[in-house]
């Protein structure tokens, strides 16, 4: 692991931020994945250029924290993880991760990366309620976000489109207090 580098450092992965030279080639992949993004709503095709250009953003928009998920056995770069929409006012933000290497799904690193951010955005930060949209077909991503504290706090019926079948998109918060006792847990093992 490139330790002079972690952002924050949990049980399976660290965060790092984006380098292009180094993320842009294997995001670009997942992003043109259908297994990864039939979960994520975005549907275009992502250019190498879009790609690029996002990474280049990070770092200039306080609003916006994108970081790189890489394994601390072996170093592998695994997926994305991104607080956004930070508003410091109303003290909330939202988060979206994507484990794009399908070989690290559901192996608990995306509960670990999200715990660690989850950390900065509570902890560093200072917020009071993040949120997650999840298409209600995401089992696994309602499963991970309620490992990590997030409760159903609303849903809209067949908001989303996909193959020509509609589905619900379900709306998850954590609060600040709802997850601290769980990081108080989580932190231990750390
Ligand atoms: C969603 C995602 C970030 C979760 O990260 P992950 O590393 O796969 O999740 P974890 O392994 O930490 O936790 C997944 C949990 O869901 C459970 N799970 C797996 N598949 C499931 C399914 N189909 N239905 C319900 N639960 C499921 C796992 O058993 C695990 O719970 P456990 O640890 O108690 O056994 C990751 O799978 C991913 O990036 N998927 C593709 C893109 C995506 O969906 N992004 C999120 C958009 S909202």
């Amino acid at each position: 692991m490139n330790t002079n580098i972690a952002f924050r450092t949990g049980k399976l992965v660290y965060l790092r931020t984006l380098l292009k030279s180094l993320h842009a080639e294997t995001a670009l992949k997942w992003m043109n994945d259908q297994e990864v993004t039939k979960y994520l709503m975005r549907v275009y095709p992502m250019t190498a250029r879009e790609e690029e250009e996002w990474m280049d953003s990070q770092g200039r928009d306080p609003k916006n924290v994108a970081l790189a998920i890489h394994t601390l056995d072996g170093d592998k770069f695994i997926g994305t993880i991104g607080l956004h929409a930070i508003d410091l006012i109303n003290r909330n933000a939202v988060t979206g991760t994507v484990i794009g290497n399908k070989d690290y799904q559901g192996k608990g690193y995306g509960t670990d990366a999200k715990m660690l951010l989850l950390d900065f955005a509570f902890n560093e930060l200072d917020l009071d309620v993040i949120m997650s949209k999840v298409l209600a077909f995401n089992g696994r991503s309602l499963a991970y976000g309620k490992k990590c504290g997030y409760e159903e706090v609303g849903r809209i019926p067949g908001w989303i489109r996909r193959q020509g079948a509609r589905h619900d998109e379900v709306i998850l918060t954590v609060t600040q207090e709802r997850w601290q006792p769980l990081w108080e847990e989580y932190k231990k093992g750390l």
